[in-house]
């Protein structure tokens, strides 16, 4: 795939961007902090792009950037007191709160957490292309994983030259470092990852800021947090349809099965077998069998690679959960 690199400040690369970002595609661009990684935050297609373009074994929930305060209304629930003092001081800028989701957020966003990470960038190139593109973008930092994060047009060219077409340069990011992430819980503030806001800027505002892991705190480390979310059902991997032996089940299928399953319910992630397409699915499937009318969902085995292995990373946690069952 051919790369173009434009210049962010230039009418014609924000166009272009937001017209890439329109069909679905992944496009690079500066925030004050490193650069993005981004895509429609509302289409789960495009957004499992990021994550074969980042070749993550795993999912991580993303970030989503805002342009204005009616793009957070869209997205969650619940904004805690908290959150709004926070946002009033730090917003634009280098600040990302962890809320509860609305619905119709995405699940691959998210990684099936049911809370989102939002934050309004600063930095005029980025907020002009969430402006014009009138929504909401997910990104995480444009490395591959396991890399450092790009601090310069050059280093996202570097890494990920031949994987997208667009990189929107706004010259040398101004912090280098990610933002700073904070949750609320039972009217205390956390910070889960340190970064371009200090804990003693934070501190003015919100007294106390608790570090994660101190006393009374129930959070943990945005790294574990998503894999304490599983399906309340017991999941089993399967290879086949044959192996299901239970009626009050679930089957979440990889592509579409020979004949019919003994399954209550059936999903298939994708009847071709494109990973891009199951990934999209994934989060959604899985908790829409999560049933109360079930007592185990089987899930076929995915091919363990591309987003595949994300996915089945998920898949083991989750039968790992529960390996005393044996239907
Ligand atoms: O400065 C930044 O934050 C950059 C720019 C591009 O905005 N983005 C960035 O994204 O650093 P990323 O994906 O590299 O890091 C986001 C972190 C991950 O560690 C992820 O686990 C955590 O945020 N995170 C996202 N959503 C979360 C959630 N709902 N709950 C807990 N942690 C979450
Ligand atoms: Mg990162």
């Amino acid at each position: 795939m051919a790369m173009e690199i434009l210049n962010g400040y230039d009418r014609k690369g924000i166009e272009k961007a937001v017209s890439l970002l329109r069909k679905g595609e992944v496009v690079a661009f500066p925030t004050e902090t490193v650069y993005g990684l981004g895509a429609d935050a509302t289409n789960s297609y495009a957004v499992a792009k990021i994550f074969e373009i980042k070749k993550r074994p795993k999912f991580d929930p993303l970030i989503v950037h805002i342009g204005d305060m009616d793009d957070l209304f869209n997205l969650t629930e619940e904004i805690p007191n908290e959150a709004y003092s926070l946002a009033k001081r730090f917003w634009p800028g280098p600040l990302t709160m962890i809320l509860k989701k609305k619905e119709k957020v995405p699940g691959i966003v998210t990684a099936g957490l049911p809370t989102v990470a939002v934050r309004m960038p600063s930095h005029p190139v980025a907020l002009e292309l969430i402006k014009t593109f009138g929504g909401p973008i997910a990104a995480p930092s444009a490395n591959p994983f396991g890399y450092m994060s790009p601090t310069k047009a050059l280093h996202v060219a570097r890494f990920l030259h031949s994987k997208i077409e667009l990189i929107l340069d706004g010259g040398d990011t101004p912090y280098g470092i990610e933002s700073t992430i904070v949750s609320f819980e039972d009217g205390k503030t956390y910070i889960h990852r340190h970064g371009a806001i200090s804990m003693e800027e934070l501190s003015e505002v919100i007294n106390p800021v608790l570090e994660r892991g101190s006393s009374g705190g129930k959070c943990v480390a945005p790294g574990e947090l998503p894999y304490h979310y599983a399906p309340h059902r017991p999941l089993r991997i399967i290879d086949g349809v044959e192996e299901i032996g239970e009626h009050d089940s679930s089957y979440l299928a990889f592509t579409s099965p020979d004949f019919n399953p003994k399954s209550k319910y059936t999903k298939v992630l994708s009847p071709s077998g494109d990973m891009r397409e199951a990934a999209a699915n994934f989060f959604s499937y899985l908790i829409e069998l999560d049933r109360e009318d079930v007592k185990i969902i089987y899930a076929q085995r995915i091919p363990k690679h591309g987003l595949g292995k994300a996915m089945m990373e998920r898949l083991e946690k989750a039968s790992k959960k529960y390996t005393h069952i044996t239907y």
